[in-house]
């Protein structure tokens, strides 16, 4: 468990490092290589999986919080947050129950970004489920990025502090990661 937390966290310096020497090198809105794809590919599932699915001002909001992480890492407050939970059958039931209440009217009962009242929110809700198993998506980006929302960066991602404690958050993501079972 442990190690398997430090393997995570040694992916995720490296993947941030790699994706910060490649913003900087071509730091013009051509964040993950999609400039040079022709339309053709933009709606492809490996373009979905990262949430870039559709161009736009949306696509822009949604980049922000990933910048943000690569530059800045989060705010001190989340820093270094490590989830207090096991991947329990229990667990993950109970962040199943968590998930259904709370995030599947816009993420999708299964994580795939389609849920009923998302539809038309721009940018549109996050593809977890593909989302949750990237590198950047650690236990800190997560617990930041649930509680906080998107209000710093203007998207419609409500902020769950004070509506989920911090154990409620990490059922859901041990949910989610366990693949919206
Ligand atoms: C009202 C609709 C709505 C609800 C409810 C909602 N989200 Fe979101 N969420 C969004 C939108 C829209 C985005 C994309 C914009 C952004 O990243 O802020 C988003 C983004 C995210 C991200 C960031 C993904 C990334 O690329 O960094 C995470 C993580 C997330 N949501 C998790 C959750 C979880 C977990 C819940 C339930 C506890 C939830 N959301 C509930 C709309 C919603």
């Amino acid at each position: 468990m442990k190690q398997k937390t430090f393997l995570s966290l040694a992916v995720a310096a490296v993947f941030g490092v790699a994706a910060a020497g490649a913003f900087a090198q071509q730091n013009n809105g051509d964040w993950w290589g999609h400039g040079r794809m022709s339309s053709g590919q933009m709606g492809s599932d490996h373009m979905q999986s990262w949430g870039w699915g559709h161009m736009g001002p949306g696509q822009q909001m949604r980049m922000q919080r990933h910048w943000t992480y690569m530059n800045e890492g989060v705010p001190t407050a989340y820093r270094g947050a490590r989830s207090t939970v096991r991947a329990t059958p229990q667990v993950i039931a109970d962040g199943k129950a968590l998930y259904t209440n709370n995030c599947a009217s816009c993420h999708g009962a299964r994580g795939l970004g389609d849920g009923e009242a998302g539809r038309s929110l721009v940018p549109s809700p996050a593809l977890l489920q593909r989302f949750v198993q990237m590198p950047m998506a650690g236990d800190e980006y997560l617990l930041w990025a649930i509680f906080e929302g998107g209000e710093r960066f203007g998207t419609d991602m409500p902020a769950f502090e004070g509506e989920l404690n911090e154990e409620e958050v990490w059922k859901t993501i041990a949910y989610m990661r366990a693949g919206f079972p």
